[in-house]
């Protein structure tokens, strides 16, 4: 069964081909660093044919974040199972809470939303930050740090999750003059999505056991920094380094060993370094598509240019209009996936 809000959504033509999206599709209810909402139409083109001719029943997504791709593929395909994980344990608590108690948060949202609007910005000072230092007491239960999470994504500085190295979430205030704190309508969808979510705090590792030749696995971990200031990594206290990438890169092999489909995304190192060739070598044996990202890479307003985004899959890739660099990589060992891509 699909997903979509309001029952079943048509089935895609073929993976890439244009398909029927729902207009009241749920989406993400948090803004999340690294999301993928402004990747999903070039993603279209990225997602295995299985999915619309019926080969891929389960959809599982290891570093869900914001879940911009999961709303995408429940809103477009008919599937039968969900698998989401994450390692922030507040955001999957949230998640949680969505699921088992939409009308109660809804309630308290709407509450707090009326309460934000109607004060001065001295008063909202106060609230926020007696609201973020109780979300960092980390004592509240489920419902409540659920309210306290969405409130703080939508009234801080540029709408951001993001902690100290004591995982303290450090964002400061925002300036929003009528910021939508409850989205009654979206949560509703949301929960009629997550109805049908396995919903997990954990690793990648810890769901492997459940992908098989009928799953399609999307990884999105943090991203490899770009520049060395660059701080896309700093998603939750402990970063994710190369070796990190490396770990990942093996369960992304196991998942294909399994016969799934696999695709992940990435930032192109090429973007700063040409040489840099750490995703490529890694990834010998996939194919590595570069998509322009609308990310930017240069904290100058004036140096920001397009940045390239890697998305390797164990499956071809085809893109419309010019062909951007799409690089099917040879191998000399390794099994052969379902998708004929040698890894
Ligand atoms: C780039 S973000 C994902 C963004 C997501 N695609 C979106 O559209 O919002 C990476 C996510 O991985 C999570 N994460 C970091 N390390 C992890 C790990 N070892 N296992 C699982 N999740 C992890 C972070 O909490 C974060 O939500």
């Amino acid at each position: 069964m699909g997903v979509g809000p309001s029952g079943p959504t048509s089935r895609s033509a073929g993976g890439g081909a244009a398909v029927h999206r729902e207009t009241t599709a749920a989406r993400p209810v948090l803004k999340w660093a690294g999301g993928k909402s402004q990747l999903l139409e070039t993603f279209l083109h990225c997602y295995p044919a299985g999915l619309s001719t019926g080969g891929i029943r389960r959809y599982m997504e290891p570093f869900v974040g914001s879940g911009a791709v999961l709303f995408d593929v429940a809103a477009r395909f008919l599937l039968d199972e969900y698998v989401i994980v994450d390692r922030n344990p507040h955001l999957i608590r949230t998640y949680q809470v969505i699921r088992d108690q939409a009308p109660a948060l809804i309630e308290r949202l709407s509450a707090w939303q009326e309460l934000y609007w109607s004060m001065g910005s001295r008063d909202r000072e106060g609230f926020y930050y007696a609201i973020r230092d109780r979300f960092n007491a980390g004592q509240d239960p489920p419902l409540d740090e659920a309210v306290a999470l969405i409130f703080l994504n939508r009234t801080c500085f540029n709408g951001l999750y993001r902690v100290n190295r004591q995982g303290r979430f450090n964002v400061p205030i925002g300036r929003y003059d009528r910021p939508l704190i409850c989205d009654a309508a979206n949560l509703l969808r949301v929960q009629q999505v997550f109805r049908q979510v396995d919903i997990r705090c954990g690793t990648p590792e810890d769901v492997l056991d459940r992908v098989d030749a009928d799953t399609f696995v999307y990884c999105d971990p943090p991203y490899r920094p770009l520049t060395t200031t660059s701080s896309f990594t700093a998603y939750s206290e402990d970063g994710f380094g190369d070796e990190e990438q490396v770990a990942l890169a093996r369960f992304v092999k196991a998942c294909d060993e399994r016969g799934a489909a696999v695709m992940l995304s990435n930032a192109d190192p090429h973007n700063i370094d040409p040489a840099d060739n750490f995703f490529d070598d890694l990834y010998r044996g996939f194919v590595i598509t570069r998509v322009p990202a609308r990310r930017s890479i240069n904290a100058q307003r004036s140096r920001r240019g397009p940045v390239m985004e890697l998305v390797i899959t164990n499956y071809p890739v085809t893109l419309p209009g010019p062909a951007p660099s799409t690089a099917p990589q040879s191998s000399s060992e390794g099994s052969r996936s379902r998708t004929g891509a040698r890894v």
